[in-house]
Formats: C-alpha cells, structure tokens, sequence
C-alpha cells in the first residue's frame, strides 16, 4: 500500500467517557498520530493522510476550535524535530486562508524545512472535499477565461490537476474511526476507488493493534476498478 488515509473521529467522544472536556481528547489523539506515523514509517507507507479539520468544524463552539488550532501549532513545534529524525515531508491541504497567520506561518516553515524527504505526511486542515473541487473549477474557468486553457480539452486528468496536491496518489485505504459510517467530505474527489475500513475503537484508542487490523483486512480485498475478473 502506498498511500493510507485516515478520519480521525471519536475525540470528543473519548473525553467525555472520562468525563473529561472534549479538548481533553483531543491532546489525547495527538498521541496516536505520533503512534500511527510510526506504524506507517515500520509498515512502508509511503503517504499518510489524516483529516484534521473539516471546513465544517469551524461551526464548532470557538472554545473548542481554538483549542484544537492551539493543540496544532503544539504538535507542529513538538514533531518538527521528529520528522526530520524519521525523514518525512509535511504537507497541508485546505482552505489555507482560514488559517491564523501565524500558524500558517509555522506550517510553511516546516513544509519547507521538509521539502526534501519522500515519505509524506499529509494534514487536512480546513479541508472539505467539495471546497476543494469547486476551487478546481474556479481555478479551470480562468485559466479558459485567460485563454491559457482550451476547455475542449478539460478531462479528469486535468480537473485532478488543479485540486490541492496532484502529485500525490489517491489513497488506498481510508479507515475511519468511532464507527461512523460516512465520508464527511472528505476526499470526494480522491476516494473513488478506495477501500475503507471502519473502527469502534476511538480515535484516542488507535495504536498498532488497530493498524494492524485494518492492513490485514485491506490486504484481503480484491480491487477490481470496475473491471470483470
Ligand atoms: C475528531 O473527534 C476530531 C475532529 C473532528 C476535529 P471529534 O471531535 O469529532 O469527536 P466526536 O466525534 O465528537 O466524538
Ligand atoms: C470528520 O469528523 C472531520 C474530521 C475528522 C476532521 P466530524 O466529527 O467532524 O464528522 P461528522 O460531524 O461526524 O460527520
Ligand atoms: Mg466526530
């Protein structure tokens, strides 16, 4: 498998089990991030994609949205010396201009520090599936407005093109934690042919066993891209 996608779902839920605020859970899952870049780093993985923040969690009371924006300048400033020592490529992928200056600030500094290393970590950060295609639309039309795009020529290929990260592969796998069973827009575009798995364990709760679980089960799938067999 080159490239594993995870939402990560079930803080909230972790946190208040323990009658704990939901922050509490939070802080609590930026461990298994810690743990599941490990897993990938031991299992080969070359892409590891994990939903952050949804453009619709910005809906979210503003304690709590602080809260997580102030737990991700934390993990940036804790896991830059991490990623170096592990050699991995931090890229995020989103509506950047939701983001405070200064930690958008912080994530280019380290998307930068990284560049040169070729296993990635990818951070969904004010991402929505739909957000990101409309954006490729709009991005399509100027360039036919401009006259540098003919739009006879416009295909998946090109669409593909102009969303956030072409270069990257569409994921393999997307597993989804606390056993929610939707995509929450996420990756619309991307996850046409991806296998999914789901989880009861939360988020917080997600170390190797889980990991090992849901490799086990990819590797039994039979992908057939729509073709007969
Ligand atoms: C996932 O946990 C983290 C984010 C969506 C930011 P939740 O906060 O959604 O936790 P639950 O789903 O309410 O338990
Ligand atoms: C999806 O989880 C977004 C992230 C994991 C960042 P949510 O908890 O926001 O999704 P819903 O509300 O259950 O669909
Ligand atoms: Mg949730």
């Amino acid at each position: 498998m080159r490239h594993l996608a995870i939402i990560m779902d079930g803080n909230g839920r972790w946190a208040e089990a323990r009658g704990l605020p939901r922050t509490e859970g939070h802080r609590e899952g930026a461990k298994s991030v810690r743990r599941v870049l490990e897993c990938c780093q031991r299992a080969d993985i070359d892409y590891l994609t994990l939903y952050a923040f949804s453009v619709e969690n910005w809906k979210r009371p503003k304690a709590e949205v602080d809260a997580l924006m102030g737990l991700l300048a934390l993990y940036l400033n804790e896991e830059e010396k991490n990623l170096h020592e592990q050699r991995v490529r931090l890229r995020v992928m989103g509506r950047r201009t939701d983001l405070s200056p200064v930690l958008l600030d912080r994530i280019e500094a380290v998307e930068k520090a990284t560049a040169g290393y070729a296993r990635q970590l990818i951070l969904c950060l004010s991402y929505g599936g739909r957000t990101e295609i409309a954006a490729a639309a709009k991005a399509i039309a100027a360039a036919a407005k401009a006259g540098t795009l003919d739009p006879e020529t416009i295909d998946e290929r090109v669409l593909a093109d102009y969303l956030y990260l072409p270069d990257v592969p569409d994921p393999d796998l997307i597993i989804r934690t606390s056993g929610e069973l939707r995509l929450s827009n996420f990756l619309l575009w991307q996850a046409a042919y991806s296998e999914l798995y789901v989880t009861d364990t939360l988020w917080p709760d997600f170390g190797q066993a889980d990991f090992d679980a849901a490799l086990a089960s990819y590797a039994k799938r039979d992908r057939r891209f729509g073709t007969h067999r």
